[in-house]
């Protein structure tokens, strides 16, 4: 199963790709997971990405093609994968159409996450995550069963991203409206576009999400 989840910041695509690849077992592939990786690593791409990170705006396409090409000759998505905020551009779009066709691949679903920008800063603002882990919380929406104590592997260190502010998130949908939305159109074209009411409560969006994976809309 190959899958694009598709939305902007804030939309639960993070979210929903970790409980997707763990029922199904094929891997999420975030770009932002795979740049704030190397910002940690403080490498020469890190660098560069922080800055524009911090900003809102877009790593170069050339940047992020690579990695995404490399990414999924792995043998971890032999059964298919979850991008996660990839692509998010017309070029993007069209190196990913590329690249799955000198595979023979093609996608199976892009999945629309339609959330309103309203409670996107609140959802942006309001996150954390496990240092250890990476499992995804919410000041508000969704605590850990034992408040400080990570579900997933019992951590007890959270983190916050630097993009998680209010400035930078008005940025992010910005860019996202600008130059990720346009690609919609362009996927139900294709045929392959579905949608799932991203404001519904994570647990109902998981099961939206089920269903278009087996096989309904
Ligand atoms: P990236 O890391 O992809 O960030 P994003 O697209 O802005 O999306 P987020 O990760 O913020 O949101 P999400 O949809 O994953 O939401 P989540 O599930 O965490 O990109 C960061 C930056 O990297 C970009 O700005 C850019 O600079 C660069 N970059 C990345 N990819 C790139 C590319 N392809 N090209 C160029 N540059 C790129 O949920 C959010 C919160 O809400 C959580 O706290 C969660 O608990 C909560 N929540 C989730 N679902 C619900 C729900 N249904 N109800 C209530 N709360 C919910
Ligand atoms: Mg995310
Ligand atoms: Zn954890």
């Amino acid at each position: 199963m190959k899958l694009i989840l598709l939305g902007p910041p804030g939309a639960g695509k993070g979210t929903q790709a970790r409980r997707l690849m763990d029922a199904h077992g094929i891997p999420q592939l975030s770009t932002g997971d795979m740049l704030r990786a190397a910002v940690a690593e403080g490498t020469p791409l890190g660098k560069m990405a922080k800055e524009v990170m911090d900003h809102g705006d877009l790593v170069s396409d050339d940047i992020i093609v690579g990695m995404i090409a490399e990414r999924i000759d792995r043998p971890d998505c032999s059964n298919g994968f979850i991008l996660d905020g990839f692509p998010r551009s017309d070029a993007q779009a069209g190196a990913l159409d590329s690249m799955l066709a000198e595979r023979g691949l093609a996608l199976d679903h892009v999945i629309e996450m339609k959330v309103i920008d309203d409670v996107l800063v609140e959802r942006i603002t309001g996150r954390y995550t496990c240092a250890n882990c990476g499992a995804g919380y919410h000041d508000t929406f969704q605590q850990p069963r034992k408040i400080g104590v990570c579900d997933e592997c019992d951590g007890t260190e959270f983190k916050r991203r630097a993009d998680d502010n209010e400035e930078t998130v008005r940025s992010r949908l910005d860019v996202y409206h600008d130059q990720t939305a346009p690609l919609l159109p362009y996927y139900r074209a294709k045929g392959v576009l579905r949608e799932v009411d991203g404001m519904a409560d994570i647990d109902d969006v998981t099961a939206q999400l089920g269903a278009v994976f087996n096989g309904g809309n």
